[in-house]
């Protein structure tokens, strides 16, 4: 049996041995639904970048910039970050630089195990099937907000490790693996109703972003799972 182990925010990364596990970075309102839209909109590769610094050396490049912080797009950046953007005109065939407040962070940590993927609602399905073809333990890294908890990454981390036991080859002694599979069970029977209570909804309204919280809700839109190797994410079909 392999284990799950569920990280609630990214900065208790370092209180976990994770070397030998394949590990999902999870950043569903919005980084992590946006990768794997760009994917489902031919994006070629997305390199995620911690830091504004870092991705002020792409300007001028033939890479498409995408990024925020605190939600609002960097004025530098060809688009922000909602979902929307990053439509099939926009980044079929491109490689993107992409930086957001929470999520590349998650990401470039996620890297640090045996391997990375990218985990959204839009595609829960095929990063589980990943998953139990990967034969592994699972580190499932939830960004949070600056630190603290999220609700959305948190109930999607509890969907996706109440998915792998299921499958019979999966099981836990993790505590936050737990906590979050019984949100999940409070959440699945109306998902888009139980999470209008989360954080990031208010400040994603506040910033007259709302319209892509539906969106980030949605199950299955896509079979493409980004998978981190050699400094960038690719999209691998399964
Ligand atoms: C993040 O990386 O923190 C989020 O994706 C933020 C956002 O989308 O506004």
């Amino acid at each position: 049996m392999y284990q799950i182990t569920v990280c609630l925010t990214s900065e208790q990364f370092p209180y976990y041995q994770t070397e030998n596990c394949n590990a999902v970075a999870i950043d569903v309102l919005r980084a992590t639904t946006s990768i794997c839209t760009a994917f489902l909109n031919g994006a070629k590769e997305v390199i995620p970048i911690s830091t504004v610094d870092e991705l002020k050396t792409y300007i001028g490049t033939e890479y498409l910039i995408a990024a925020e912080r605190d939600g609002v797009k960097l004025d530098f950046a060809d688009i922000g970050n909602s979902p929307q953007y990053f439509t099939r005109e926009r980044v079929e065939g491109r490689t993107i630089a992409y930086s957001t407040t929470n999520g590349t962070h998650t990401i470039n940590l996620a890297a640090q195990c045996h391997s990375a993927a990218i985990g959204a609602f839009i595609n829960i399905s095929a990063l589980c099937r990943w998953l139990e073809a990967g034969d592994r333990d699972v580190f499932l890294l939830c960004a949070g907000w600056k630190g603290r908890f999220s609700l959305e990454d948190s109930v999607f981390a509890g969907a996706v490790a109440q998915k792998l036991m299921d499958t019979g080859k999966f099981t836990t002694i993790c505590d936050s693996a737990l906590a979050a599979m019984d949100l999940w069970s409070l959440a699945k029977p109306d998902l888009k109703g139980y999470i209008q209570k989360a954080a990031q909804n208010e400040r994603l309204r506040k910033i007259h972003a709302a319209d892509a919280i539906p969106y980030c809700h949605e199950l299955d839109l896509t079979d493409v799972v980004p998978v981190f190797r050699d400094g960038v994410l690719r999209g691998m079909s399964t």
